[in-house]
């Protein structure tokens, strides 16, 4: 299981914690703690964050970026409708 950002020593528990004290999304967290790459790490727990917020979880299966896109669009989709994040019928 992943539990944590190695470059910048943080679990996935506490960069959600943060999130959601501070009211940020996945990419406003990784600008806040240099996790998932912006703070000079590796960028390999990017794709970990946004599933860990999106799904709510703290632990995450090793899985491709791809894979972990598909669990995020499935959190969001549960979460806002099946049609969230797809483009409308004018295309945007
Ligand atoms: S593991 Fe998080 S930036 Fe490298």
């Amino acid at each position: 299981m992943v539990t944590q950002c190695v470059c910048m020593g943080m679990t996935l528990a506490e960069v959600r914690a943060l999130a959601e004290r501070e009211g940020l999304d996945a990419e406003g967290a990784m600008q806040r703690t240099g996790c998932g790459g912006p703070g000079g790490g590796c960028g390999l727990c990017a794709p970990y964050i946004r599933a860990a917020i999106a799904l709510g979880v703290d632990a995450l299966p090793v899985a491709s970026p791809a894979t972990l896109e598909v669990m995020v669009r499935g959190a969001l989709a549960k979460k806002n409708g099946p049609d969230a994040g797809a483009p409308g019928p004018s295309g945007g």
